[in-house]
């Protein structure tokens, strides 16, 4: 916690890439989500080898075998013609002088979990984690044009609340139109809602 009692991830936390030699080292990582917890620890390093999805963990400086948060990263795209009509608009209305049927270059957010014993206690590791990537793909060192952050959001309000707060918005502005993009039977649970972050958006 820095002087204002607020928790400052680049100070007080340190990046790595996370590897099973990372897992192994670090305490167990829950973040009270089941299906999460599985894959950081067994898919990720299977994402990882085939290049499929890279995910990096934020440890505590003062204890690195505590890992507060994991975050998996692979390239994607929003390809707007295969868009529904009124979400290719509401995205192209973001960019200026679109070209029909553009390819959009995007990352997407494939998992991220915060450590259970760090959400809710008005650290912020979630936002800081999302900050950080934003800042990391505007860079000019970034070796590819990359857009859009996006990310197939838990249809939970917390969750939808969590990536609003941080910028988020959704592409299909109702569940109906997301459902029906994704030709969804009636007793089919709409499981996530696909959100973007415009990365030109300060
Ligand atoms: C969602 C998650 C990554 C957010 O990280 P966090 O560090 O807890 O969140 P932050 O402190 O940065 O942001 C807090 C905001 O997120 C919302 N939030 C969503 N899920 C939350 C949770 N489980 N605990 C606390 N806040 C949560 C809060 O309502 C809060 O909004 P407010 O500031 O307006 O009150 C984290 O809670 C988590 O790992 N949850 C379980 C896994 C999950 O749902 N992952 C998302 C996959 S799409």
């Amino acid at each position: 916690m820095d002087k204002h009692g607020s928790f400052n991830l680049s100070e007080n936390a340190m990046r790595l890439p996370y590897t099973e030699a990372v897992a192994r080292f670090c305490a167990p990582f829950t973040c009270d989500n089941p299906d999460l917890d599985d894959f950081f620890s067994t898919d990720a390093f299977f994402y990882d080898v085939e290049l499929i999805g890279k995910t990096y963990a934020w440890v505590d400086a003062s204890d690195p075998r505590q890992i507060l948060g994991l975050i998996t990263l692979a390239n994607d795209s929003v390809k707007t013609h295969s868009l529904a009509t009124t979400a290719r608009n509401r995205l192209q209305r973001t960019v200026s002088n679109a070209k029909r049927g553009i390819n959009f270059p995007a990352v997407l957010i494939g998992r991220l979990g915060v450590s259970s014993a760090y959400q809710g206690k008005g650290m912020r590791i979630g936002s800081q984690i999302i900050d950080y990537v934003k800042d990391w793909f505007r860079s000019s060192e970034n070796k590819t044009g990359c857009r859009f952050i996006v990310v197939d959001a838990y249809n939970n309000e917390k969750t939808l609340h969590f990536y609003e707060r941080n910028g988020f918005k959704k592409l299909y502005k109702t569940e109906e139109e997301e459902r029906a993009f994704l030709n969804l039977n009636a007793d089919e649970p709409l499981a996530t809602r696909f959100m973007f972050f415009d990365l030109k958006k300060r």
